[in-house]
């Protein structure tokens, strides 16, 4: 079987490139997504890449995806609330990076938890579209052949 890396954005990530650029920057979730594919490419893994508004469909994928050699998940708002999400990603059972494109912690004070972050092997914060495949480099590392 192919190893996968899974890619989940999360909740007004579909939008990408045109959802406050000077924030978010310019990059689509295409852009993003062939980015973290020519990344892992080298190792003969493919990406399974879903954008999803509502928690539970994030859930679900994590759910189905248990497979998958590696994830990288920008939760977007669901980082300060997402209890139900945190559940599911405490069972996923391969490493997996938390990736924001802004740096949260520049931004306002409710931007400054996330809920999911000391679940992760790591988190990327505030590079812009590079954080994920760097995200993804990180994990070609994590995962043995
Ligand atoms: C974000 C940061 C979150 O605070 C915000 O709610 C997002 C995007 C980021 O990638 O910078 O939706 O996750």
């Amino acid at each position: 079987m192919v190893p996968e890396l899974l890619l989940l954005n999360g909740p007004n990530l579909r939008l990408l490139g045109r959802r406050q650029p000077e924030i978010y920057g310019t990059d689509t979730l295409a852009d993003l997504e062939a980015a973290v594919s020519k990344e892992i490419a080298g190792r003969g893994w493919e990406l399974a890449s879903y954008q999803r508004d509502a928690e539970a469909d994030l859930i679900r994928l994590i759910e189905d995806h248990y497979e998958c050699a590696s994830a990288i998940v920008n939760p977007g708002a669901l980082m300060m609330n997402g209890w139900a999400l945190r559940d599911a990603l405490a069972n996923f059972p391969r490493p997996w990076i938390e990736v924001h494109l802004s740096n949260v912690w520049a931004r306002e004070q409710f931007r400054h938890e996330s809920v999911i972050s000391s679940l992760a092997s790591g988190v990327i914060v505030g590079l812009g579209a590079v954080g994920y495949p760097l995200a993804a480099r990180a994990l070609l590392g994590k995962v043995p052949d």
